[in-house]
């Protein structure tokens, strides 16, 4: 594949946007006063160390856990006191580092499952007629636009790991979110399942802001717009990749020779 070598995209409105978010746990402060900006139309990567806290920082965005100071804020709306189900619905989707599928059902089942779950909107109470197939449809064109057409009946725990974390993703897409908060979705993938889930995130750039957390720096370099480097909970460097390559603090704090 060849991603389009475009001029930096600087993208559309913020959609969500972390201010000075910081958390502790005990005396350690996992993430530091961290800003970040997730522009429709753009991937930001987060990149760093081990440890150096990029789940958490997602782990905050998404709502999975408040921060211990700093402001969340989706489309404009302070969302920090909102926990991750209310972030969902308005729009917030987000991947695991781990899976979390249901292995035994099937591809097409767990779509709808996550279809379904979005559809229990307070204001769609009068669509009641029409939720189950709602949520068929959505649950379709989630997989398909994920690359799981194929496969839509197969039993999730049969998938190559691969077509695992495209499910992933096809289940975030079913809820109709404007933002993807993806944490390593390239894990453990072969040269080809990462190609193809390259080029999955490059089609869902338009229209959506992603957020990517990803060890593969060939990966990130390629499909980022923006790249923000953390080391020990502190960002230490955000800007396009030419930028950040051309950095000598983060080449000497992260990147290594070689980028
Ligand atoms: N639930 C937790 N309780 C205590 N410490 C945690 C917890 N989650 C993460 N940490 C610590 O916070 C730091 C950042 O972790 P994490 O965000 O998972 O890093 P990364 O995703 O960049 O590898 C690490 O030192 C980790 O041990
Ligand atoms: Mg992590």
């Amino acid at each position: 594949m060849t991603l389009e070598k475009h001029p930096a995209r600087t993208g559309g409105e913020v959609l969500l946007r972390g201010v000075e978010i910081t958390r502790r746990w005990g005396g350690l402060v996992a993430v530091d006063k961290v800003s970040v900006e997730l522009r429709r139309g753009t991937v930001h990567a987060v990149i760093g160390t081990n440890g150096a806290g990029k789940s958490t920082l997602i782990n905050m965005l998404s709502g999975e856990f408040p921060p211990s100071s700093g402001k969340v804020e989706l489309m404009g709306i302070d969302v920090t006191a909102w926990p991750q189900a209310r972030r969902a619905r308005a729009g917030l989707g987000r991947s695991y580092q781990r899976n979390t599928i249901y292995p035994s059902f099937t591809v097409f089942e767990n779509c709808r499952l996550a279809a379904q779950a979005d559809a229990q909107k307070p204001w769609h109470f009068w669509q009641r007629a029409d939720r189950c197939e709602a949520s068929v449809t959505a649950a379709r064109k989630a997989a398909s636009r994920a690359g799981l057409d194929r496969v839509l009946d197969r039993q999730a725990g049969l998938l190559s790991h691969g077509q695992k974390r495209q499910l992933e993703i096809a289940m975030c897409l079913a809820t109709g979110p404007q933002v993807l908060l993806l944490d390593e979705p390239l894990a453990g993938m072969g040269a080809e399942e990462t190609e193809r889930m390259l080029l999955l995130l490059d089609e869902l750039r338009s229209g959506h802001a992603i957020l990517l957390v990803e060890h593969d720096m060939d990966a990130v370099f390629r499909i980022a717009d923006t790249i923000t480097v953390m080391v020990n909970g502190c960002k230490i460097a955000s800007g396009d990749p030419e930028f950040i390559r051309n950095s000598p603090e983060v080449r000497t704090a992260y990147l290594g020779e070689g980028h």
